[in-house]
C-alpha cells in the first residue's frame, strides 16, 4: 500500500533531501549536468532550503511503501488565484511505473477539491521528456515557456504545464436537470 505522509518533523525534512539527492542526481545529471545538479540541490532541496519552503507556506509529503519512502510531492496553493503548483514530484527510479506518482497527483487533485483551487500547474525542464509525456497524459497542456536565472551562471529552461479541474462529475450529476 501507498501511505502519503507529511513531512513535518526535521527527520521528515533529513530524509526528503536525502531521497531528492538521490531522485535528482541519477536523473538529472545527464539532462543539465553535475555542477547544476548540485548548485540545484544546496539551493533549492537542502534540508535548510526545504524547511524554510515549508516555513513559507510550501508543504511536502512523502509517499511511503512498506516501510520505505519512495516518493515525494511539494505543493504551492495560491488561494488568491484558487491554483495549486507541483513544485515538486518525484518517485525513485526502482519504484516507477507502479503508480506512486499516479497517487501522488490524485493527492494533489484531492488537495485541489478540498481547498477550492481549480487548477494544477507545474514547470517541467524542457528536455525531460518522459515526464512531459506522463503529464500530458494526466492532462496537462503545454501553456507556456519559463526561462528563469537561478543565479551562479544557470538557468532553468522550462515549460509551464497546466491542468484544469472542471467541477467534480458526481456534484453536476447531483444538479437538477434545467426544464
Ligand atoms: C514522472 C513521475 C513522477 C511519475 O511517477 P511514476 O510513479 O512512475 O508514475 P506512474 O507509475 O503513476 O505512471 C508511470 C507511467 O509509465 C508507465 N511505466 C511503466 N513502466 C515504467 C517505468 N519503469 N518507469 C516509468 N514509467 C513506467 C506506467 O505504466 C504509467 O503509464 P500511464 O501514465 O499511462 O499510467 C516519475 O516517473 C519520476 O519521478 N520521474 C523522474 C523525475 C521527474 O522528472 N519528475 C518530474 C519533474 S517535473
Amino acid at each position: 500500500m501507498i501511505e502519503i505522509k507529511k513531512v513535518i518533523s526535521e527527520q521528515d525534512i533529513a530524509q526528503t533531501a536525502e531521497l531528492a539527492r538521490e531522485i535528482w542526481t541519477d536523473h538529472f545529471t545527464p539532462i543539465i549536468g553535475s555542477a547544476q545538479v548540485e548548485y540545484m540541490l544546496e539551493k533549492f532541496q537542502s534540508p535548510d532550503a526545504m524547511a524554510r519552503q515549508i516555513s513559507g507556506g510550501y508543504e511536502y509529503f512523502l509517499a511511503v511503501v512498506d516501510g520505505k519512502n519512495v516518493g515525494y510531492l511539494a505543493l504551492v496553493p495560491d488561494a488568491a488565484v484558487a491554483s495549486l503548483m507541483i513544485s515538486k514530484i518525484y518517485v525513485k527510479k526502482d519504484t516507477r511505473g507502479q503508480g506512486v506518482g499516479h497517487k501522488l497527483l490524485n493527492f494533489a487533485i484531492s488537495v485541489c477539491r478540498e481547498r477550492h483551487l481549480n487548477s494544477i500547474w507545474l514547470t517541467v525542464n524542457k528536455h525531460n521528456a518522459d515526464s512531459i509525456a506522463w503529464y500530458e497524459r494526466k492532462g496537462f497542456e503545454n501553456a507556456d515557456t519559463m526561462v528563469q536565472d537561478i543565479g551562479n551562471g544557470f538557468i532553468m529552461d522550462d515549460y509551464k504545464m497546466v491542468k484544469s479541474l472542471g467541477p467534480r462529475k458526481a456534484r453536476r450529476e447531483a444538479s437538477p436537470p434545467i426544464e
